[in-house]
């Protein structure tokens, strides 16, 4: 049994203490693999092959790992970067063993939902250009949007680089020097709200994404949480 991964690392991935506590577990002889009490816990198993217990109790192992962050200002979405921290350095270490990525990109001071997954297939039907999946945005904008903006939007605008936005959806909340907007969009494109609005000639000084698909943002989430996402919100995810 010398492929697969180590019986500490599997354990302490599937949320049964860090790996120091699991040693401990597995030299009581509280854990079994393939009915056999096992005492070294560096040794390799399968968890996909190989019949885990703890205490009597027969574990499944899970595959893809879901993840929902609110994202802060000031990291990246990147899995790992020599100088700033990324999205994924703000994961807990017992997570690392998923090899857990972002599902598409946050600039580094838009805050918000961000999906972080090992499951690539989930990850590319979220971002095909093809599916359209819908993307909230909140946002503070320097100017008064108004209802010429709504119908720019809604007909779509031109970027800087002269590609024409889908029909999207703004929400006007306040409509003062500092506007308050929600904002509707069908595919990801760099910059893509900010870029919006400067078409408009109107500034983005406050971005926060809420909501992805059916998927809408944990309010209890503070700033740089995250959590596993429900069965019920993975199926929101999915549902497209
Ligand atoms: N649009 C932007 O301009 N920035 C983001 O981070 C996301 C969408």
């Amino acid at each position: 049994m010398a492929k697969g991964q180590r019986l500490d690392k599997v354990l302490s991935n599937m949320g049964y203490g860090t790996r120091k506590e699991i040693k401990s577990i597995i030299k009581k002889g509280r854990v079994k693999v393939d009915e056999k009490v096992i005492k070294d816990s560096s040794m390799h198993i399968d968890p996909y092959e190989n019949h885990i217990e703890i205490d009597g109790v027969k574990l499944v192992y899970r595959e893809f790992v879901y993840i929902m962050m609110n994202k802060p200002q000031g990291v990246i979405s990147a899995t790992f970067d020599a100088r700033v921290e990324t999205v994924v350095d703000l994961l807990d270490p017992a997570y690392h063993i998923f090899e857990a990525f972002p599902v598409g990109r946050l600039d580094k001071d838009t805050e918000g939902l961000l999906i972080l997954t090992n499951d690539g297939k989930l990850s590319h039907e979220l971002l095909a250009p093809k599916k359209h999946v819908p993307k909230t945005y909140y946002a503070h904008i320097e100017g008064r949007v108004d209802d010429k903006d709504q119908i720019a939007f809604k007909k779509g605008v031109t970027l800087d680089d002269g590609y024409k936005t889908l029909p999207a959806e703004l929400n006007i909340m306040k409509s003062d020097e500092i506007s308050e907007i929600e904002l509707t969009i069908y595919e990801g494109k760099f910059h893509q709200v900010k870029r919006m609005f400067e078409s408009v000639g109107k500034k983005v000084t406050y971005l926060k994404r809420i909501a992805m698909g059916d998927l809408k943002l944990d309010k209890d989430l503070e700033l740089g949480e995250y959590k596993e996402l429900t069965e019920e919100e993975l199926k929101k995810l999915k549902n497209r």
